[in-house]
């Protein structure tokens, strides 16, 4: 079926809320959706959640709970999450739905069939938060390389799949769909890494029982991951509706971020290969988003969650700029900074501002209907190419080069002052353009302006149709602009606020803290502050620079060449316009009239971490 579009995320681990990553991808995919769905497609959008494995049995034994018990007071936290940001999935999928499991043995049982399942033994190392397999020659250290902790070792009785076997279909896979892995950027490293040879993969465990058994020997329990790779198709009702299943396979796009690529472009199509169902489209996997280069995670302990990210400026807000500010496909550091200023800059003052001028003026002297050639300004195509290319940001970029275009028309023709109806009818039109364009990205935002000037969404056909006259009210304000506060006032996350009641902190909440060793490497004056200094400071890995108002107690010479005690993982913030990357330890007596350093009682590496 040509008309139809099959998009997912990744099934996200429930071991604790969601986060800003996670929202990432999940609006993402909704903005795509809802796009697609305006270009007249039959759209299916699954999400949900990946709930076997160690990880998540770790995570409920921590709490004293039963997985399944554990996992169902988690899932109405994500279901809520979305509903905030407004996303429009059509599924949500739980790999402890009982449809879900059988598919799951259905596929193991037809893979030992054919003989790509056989018993062996599994010895290596293996990472818990990744629920991934890596070798020594991955790891010389046996540090997970994403998550940075010790990799655990693990010797036990295992079935394998037998992923060697297909290194030929994959590479000509590749070869043959050049999309399939994107964006291009992504692609050569995987390639090369396929072409090196690839090793049958574990896929059943028995050290612990929290997951599906295998059908042909209940003793193993299958690996999470695939088990998870197959929401993606009984998401789709593979078993119970083959009419469901063929009308929408195979995915158009699967979107996830660069971590669990490998997984989709390697493990992936060769299942589905061996039970001879046709791959995916194509796989885009996008970049992070790190806090002070660090990617943002639970594991990292700087993770964002939903409320905070929608406490700073709103939904709609919070939406448009993970999509505007970072190349899709690329990293990014997340700073609440930039999102209040992409507000207030590109928001309120230019997109919120014309809006709010063409209704005033609108509901003054009303609208006339003519032929609007400014409308010829907007570059549709390329933004439709920008879409369909999941160049989100260019999209975005393309879409305010024309709302810029649009203020400018309002500045020269003054329709203030001559009251033109027609130039205020060109103006309403292209409000509607740029409304349709923006309608995956601001949904609740861009209804409101259509009600404004009386417009259908619905199908991105109606940019061409001319905007019917009819009366215009002023419009209300559409987005507010905000004072950046300085983070301690910022909402402070939902599990903090279950013990903010009382002073004390859980082992979990000091751990988050990272404090490191660094070496003052240069202390300067900072022009108009008295109080500051500006750090450069030598953290082992990486330089930085952090502000201490350290000026009214040390001498800059008696600060320099010091070791230090550093907050490594706060979030940076702007200071007499410069950023503070962290923040340094002193002891000081009640009224701040002695304020001592910390330091550590011996010389020790740079990065040490306070433990
Ligand atoms: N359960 C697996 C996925 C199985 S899919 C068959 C998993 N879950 S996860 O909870 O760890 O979610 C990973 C996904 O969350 C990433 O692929 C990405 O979509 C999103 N992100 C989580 N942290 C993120 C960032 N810091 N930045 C960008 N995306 C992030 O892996």
């Amino acid at each position: 079926m040509k008309n139809k579009y099959y998009i997912t995320t990744p099934i996200y681990y429930p071991n604790d809320i969601p986060h800003l990553g996670h929202a990432y991808t999940t609006i993402a995919a909704d903005v795509l959706a809802r796009w697609n769905k305006l270009q007249g497609k039959e759209v299916f959008f699954l999400t949900g959640t990946d709930e076997h494995g160690k990880k998540l049995q770790n995570a409920a034994e921590k709490v004293g709970k039963k997985p399944k018990e554990f996992v169902d007071g988690i899932i109405p936290e994500f279901k809520e999450a979305w509903k905030k940001l407004n996303i429009e999935y059509n599924r949500f999928i739980r790999t402890t739905d009982k449809e879900h499991e059988k598919v799951v043995q259905a596929i193991l049982q037809k893979c030992f069939d054919n003989g790509d399942i056989y018993k062996g033994d599994y010895e290596g190392l293996y990472c818990t938060s990744c629920e991934a397999y890596f070798t020594e020659k991955d790891c010389p250290d046996k540090l997970c390389p994403v998550h940075n902790k010790p990799l655990e070792y693990l010797k036990e009785e295992s079935y394998f799949f037998k992923l060697s076997k297909y290194q030929k279909y994959l590479l000509d896979l590749y070869e043959k769909n050049p999309e399939f892995i994107s964006p291009e950027s992504k692609k050569q490293e995987i390639i090369n890494r396929v072409k090196e040879g690839l090793k049958d993969f574990s896929i059943s465990r028995t050290s612990f029982n929290w997951g599906i058994p295998l059908p042909f020997d209940k003793k193993h329990i299958c690996y999470v991951w695939f088990d998870a790779l197959l929401n993606y198709i009984s998401g789709i009702d593979y078993l119970e509706d083959k009419k469901s299943f063929n009308k929408f396979w195979p995915a158009d796009v699967h979107v996830m971020a660069k971590d669990i690529l490998w997984f989709h472009v390697v493990y992936w199509p060769a299942m589905l290969k061996s039970v001879g169902i046709e791959p995916p489209k194509k796989i885009f996997a996008h970049g992070w988003w790190t806090v002070l280069n660090q990617k943002m995670g639970k594991s990292a302990g700087n993770a964002i969650n939903i409320d905070q990210l929608i406490g700073y400026a709103g939904v709609d807000p919070a939406r448009y700029f993970l999509m505007r500010e970072i190349p899709f496909g690329q990293d990014g550091d997340f700073s609440y900074e930039s999102l209040i200023e992409r507000n207030n800059a590109e928001l309120a003052d230019k997109f919120g501002n014309l809006i709010s001028r063409v209704s005033t003026l609108a509901e003054k002297y009303g609208i006339e209907k003519t032929s609007n050639s400014l409308l010829k300004k907007l570059k549709l195509s390329e933004i439709e190419k920008d879409m369909q290319n999941l160049a989100l940001d260019k999209a975005l970029n393309e879409i305010f080069a024309f709302v810029d275009i649009c203020n400018e028309y309002v500045q020269s023709k003054k329709p203030w002052e001559t009251g033109d109806k027609k130039v205020l009818y060109e103006l309403a039109d292209s409000i509607k353009a740029v409304s349709i364009l923006l309608f995956p990205f601001m949904p609740e935002t861009c209804e409101k302006i259509a009600k404004t000037f009386s417009f259908k969404i619905e199908d991105v056909k109606n940019i061409n149709k001319p905007l019917a006259v009819k009366k215009i009210k002023k419009s209300e304000i559409l987005f507010k602009k905000i004072e950046v506060k300085p983070k301690a006032e910022v909402k402070e996350t939902k599990m903090e606020e279950k013990t903010s009641k009382s002073n004390l902190i859980n082992y979990e909440q000091f751990s988050k803290v990272d404090l490191r060793v660094a070496t003052v490497l240069d202390v300067e004056d900072i022009a108009g502050a008295d109080k500051l200094y500006k750090l450069s400071i030598d953290l082992g890995k990486e330089k930085r620079t952090i502000l201490a108002g350290m000026k009214p107690y040390y001498k800059k010479e008696e600060i320099k060449g010091k070791q230090i005690i550093v907050v490594a993982n706060l979030e940076p913030r702007k200071m007499k316009g410069l950023t503070s990357e962290g923040m340094l330890l002193a002891a000081s007596n009640e009224d701040h009239t002695k304020v001592i350093l910390l330091s550590p009682e011996k010389k020790i590496d740079n990065g040490s971490k306070i433990s």
